[in-house]
């Protein structure tokens, strides 16, 4: 965060974009949030948006509900349990946690085929997420999906690919700075 706010011009009331591309039910997509709802609770004047995006439709009505199953949360560290994430109280609801609408108001979700020519999205993204979606692809498509979403980074904004993805072509515009981790120069 401090090298994406160090791009923005001087007095810039910085706006974060994050996406989250292939977001399934969209656990990444909150895990941002409360990741820059934290940091921004630090920064003053900084504001964030979150893209969640998949190709099913199904899991992005899940998403939008931000309904899970509480064992998903178990690896969410109990201050941010505290402030974001709201437990079911009616009996049909004990096993369940909602996401609390702060954050909610703060994830937009839509349907986009990473196969499709055209991402009809922001192009000044910050970090995009692209995790466990691309071992689905041939690699020509993975190099193409990867083409396509660095296009929508800022200077200096970071793809994320999955652990087993590392796949970039050295044509990309980007730099590796950690596993998995690529900022377009
Ligand atoms: C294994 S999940 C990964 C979810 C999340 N990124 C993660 O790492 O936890 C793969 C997701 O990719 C989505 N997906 C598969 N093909 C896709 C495509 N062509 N375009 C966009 N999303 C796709 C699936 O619907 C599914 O939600």
């Amino acid at each position: 965060m401090p090298k994406l706010l160090k791009l923005r011009r001087p007095g810039e009331r910085p706006t974060i974009k994050l996406w989250s591309a292939a977001s399934s039910t969209g656990a990444e997509a909150y895990t941002m949030a409360m990741v820059m709802a934290d940091i921004a609770e630090r920064i003053n004047g900084l504001n964030y948006e979150i893209l969640g995006t998949d190709i099913s439709t199904e899991v992005l009505v899940q998403a939008k509900l931000a309904i899970y199953p509480k064992d998903m949360i178990a690896p969410v560290p109990p201050s941010m349990r505290d402030r974001y994430v709201m437990f079911g109280s009616a009996s049909s609801r004990q096993g369940e946690v909602r996401i609390v609408p702060e954050l909610r108001r703060k994830v937009r979700f839509a349907r986009l085929n990473l196969m499709d020519e055209r991402y009809p999205f922001d192009c000044e993204m910050d970090v995009i997420f692209v995790r466990n979606v691309l071992i689905y692809f041939d690699k020509p498509t993975q190099e193409a999906v990867a083409g396509r979403l660095a296009s929508h980074l800022r200077p200096g904004g970071f793809l994320i690919f999955g652990h087993s993805e590392s796949v970039i072509g050295s044509s990309l515009p980007l730099r590796q700075c950690a596993p998995a981790v690529f900022q377009r120069v």
